[in-house]
């Protein structure tokens, strides 16, 4: 088969599968089938995806809400849509109790073929491994953009456990599963609920801002307004991290064109992530060239200095 020909095929496939997501009983149907194949895999690697959900559903959540809730937080439009296959994305309750199963879920298959219960620590054990190659001061005070229900933020504290913490996030509903989770571990971790993008954090207070799984979910602009604020939150010196998909990950570029655009059903803005120019958008605001290394067969870590 010619690459014409190849091209002309995966265009077909490509619109066909866009048209048919259209059609909304489809598209529902195709959702629910990836979200049971999600909860079969956490069955299979151990995880009681029913009863966590129901543990934390038991649970009243008004104090942890009164006590995260930001009430003059405006949400950017972005952030206000569907997002993995939640008719309300981020910003419900379902959404936030079932992050943590979730994510063991999907990352059970990184590292093997059979599903592992311990693929998503690994994945942050080895961001974490690298982050320590390329820091070498304890940092003092850590930000943790993205922190959802705090599953990364646990991570940073563990990896650095001398050091400030805190973790940020626009979902009211991820902050209070994550605070209620510190309380339940006791940790300390000072949750914000604002935006990566636009908040008043006291500029030049921290050494590290790391960035676990939020890029993808963003679109460019918001991803280069991130970048460009956290710079001013750093202190000279300080790094910005990223841990997120690997667009030239061999798997994403032998990936059929018609299953990305199912993935892009349930991610938004994926085909921005995929095609924005990290390297140079760090050095437009004021960092050095960044680093950028695969960690897995499909993430990549990202670091830079604050140099300017
Ligand atoms: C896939 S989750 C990752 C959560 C967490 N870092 C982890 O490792 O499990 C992405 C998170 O980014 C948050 N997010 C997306 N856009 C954001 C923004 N502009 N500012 C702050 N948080 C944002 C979402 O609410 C969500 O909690």
């Amino acid at each position: 088969m010619t690459s014409s020909t190849i091209e002309l095929k995966q265009n077909f496939s490509t619109k066909l599968i866009n048209g048919l997501l259209n059609i909304k009983p489809l598209a529902e149907f195709a959702k629910a089938q990836a979200r049971k194949m999600i909860i079969k895999r956490a069955h299979l690697i151990g995880v009681n995806w029913e009863d966590n959900v129901q543990n934390l559903q038991n649970h009243s959540w008004q104090e942890e809400i009164n006590a995260i809730e930001n009430p003059n937080l405006q949400y950017p439009p972005y952030y206000l849509t569907s997002f993995h296959a939640y008719e309300k994305g981020n910003m419900s309750w379902d959404a936030a109790w079932e992050l943590e199963s979730a994510a063991y879920s999907v990352h059970s298959t990184i590292y093997s073929k059979t599903p592992q219960p311990d693929g998503d620590r690994n994945l942050r054990k080895s961001y974490h491994e690298f982050l320590q190659t390329q820091i070498s001061t304890n940092p003092e005070n850590i930000l943790d953009i993205g922190c959802g229900v705090g599953l990364s933020t646990f991570a940073l504290q563990e990896a650095y456990p001398h050091s400030h913490i805190s973790g940020l996030d626009l979902s009211p509903y991820f902050l209070a599963v994550a605070k209620y989770q510190a309380q339940q571990k006791g940790k300390t971790i000072n949750w914000i609920h604002d935006a990566g993008e636009n908040n008043n954090l006291p500029l030049e207070s921290f050494d590290l801002i790391s960035n676990f799984l939020i890029f993808h979910e963003l679109p460019q602009s918001a991803a280069e307004n991130i970048i460009s604020h956290s710079n001013k939150l750093l202190k000279k010196g300080g790094f910005f991290a990223i841990m997120d998909m690997n667009p030239q990950s061999e798997i994403y570029q032998k990936m059929p064109r018609y299953v990305l655009t199912l993935l892009k059903s349930t991610e938004p803005y994926l085909d921005q992530y995929f095609s924005l120019d990290m390297a140079s958008v760090f050095t437009k605001y004021g960092f050095s060239t960044p680093k950028i290394v695969p960690i897995s067969c499909r993430h990549r870590a990202i670091i830079a200095q604050k140099i300017n």
